[in-house]
């Protein structure tokens, strides 16, 4: 079997995805239009567009012993994903997000994390083999910091890119995990949280500073910037699409971005399979159902 190129520390949740006309206003109870459930938790969505987009992808991650488990575990394995680095933990409920859609394709989601929350250090390390063996490790912020803090640390100490994806928008990220960061992906309003500044130009390179190589603030409809060591900032348009919903948009820019990446290493190639997977995933609703193969991830980002 051919070695594993992405490591994803990260989430699992089951998503209730539920259609509404207009998100309610607090108080308000409105009526759904229609409701979806599905695999989501932006680690396995990253993780699954990763695989879907060509890259051999293992999943490190927490789940319960329910039911989701099973649907979690399903969903990776369909996609060829190696799920040696997931514990089933007893007692613990798998993770779910309630996402409530607009008919603009906005979105408003609610996640508990259940079991999420118990993938630790020590189960990191028993996976040491594989994220030291990889291309690339990708983690966000839905599931502890000591663990991803560990997987980079291991991932350094082999010489492998890190990937961190700063969402959920956090209030600060700790320097010591930012010191074994090499590329720190946000979207506006997280850079803006983050570093105080209001424009993509000036949240770029105050991450950069605090990186290994690279920050990427993506920006929605209008595409996204690379801030790469002394070269100019790179900004790419964003793809024009009749948008369904936006769900995991920003999951499938990852995912695509990181599979081109560990396929090329070239930052600004990654770049526009990100930005051709993420317009894709709004075409459709709800997450992992909505992301796209590689094939048709080329054929857009080389149009
Ligand atoms: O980024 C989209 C994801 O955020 C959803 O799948 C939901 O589970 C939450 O984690």
């Amino acid at each position: 079997m051919q070695p594993v190129e992405i490591v994803v520390v990260g989430s699992y949740n089951r998503d209730v995805v539920l259609s509404v006309a207009q998100l309610p206003a607090p108080g308000e109870t409105c009526l759904a239009l229609g409701r979806l459930t599905a695999p989501g938790g932006k680690g396995s969505n990253q993780a699954v567009q990763a695989a879907r987009a060509g890259a051999r992808v293992a999943m490190l991650a927490a789940v319960g012993d329910d039911l989701h488990a099973d649907e979690a575990l399903a969903t990776w394995t369909a996609c060829g994903i190696d799920v040696s680095g997931v514990a089933r933990l007893a007692g613990r409920d798998t993770g779910m997000a309630v996402v409530m859609v607009d008919a603009r394709g906005e979105n408003s989601i609610i996640v508990d994390a259940g079991a999420n929350t118990h993938l630790d250090a020590a189960h990191v390390e028993a996976a040491a083999g594989l994220v030291g063996g990889a291309k690339l490790v990708v983690a966000q912020l839905e599931t502890p910091v000591a663990a991803t803090r560990r997987a980079f640390e291991i991932a350094r100490a082999a010489g492998v890119t890190t990937l961190l994806n700063a969402a959920p928008a956090p209030d600060a990220i700790s320097d010591d995990l930012l010191a074994v960061t090499d590329i720190l992906v946000v979207n506006e309003g997280e850079g803006q949280r983050l570093t105080g500044a209001s424009h993509a130009h000036a949240i770029g390179p105050a991450l950069l500073q605090r990186v290994g190589q690279a920050a990427i603030v993506t920006l929605g409809a209008q595409g996204a910037v690379l801030f790469q060591g002394e070269a100019e900032p790179a900004a790419r348009g964003a793809h024009r699409v009749e948008v369904v919903d936006t769900t995991g948009a920003g999951d499938a820019f990852i995912g695509a971005f990181a599979a081109r990446l560990a396929a090329t290493g070239d930052a600004g190639a990654a770049l526009a399979w990100g930005l051709a997977a993420g317009a894709l995933a709004c075409t459709r609703l709800g997450a992992t159902d909505s992301f796209a193969e590689a094939a048709a991830i080329a054929a857009l980002a080389e149009a």
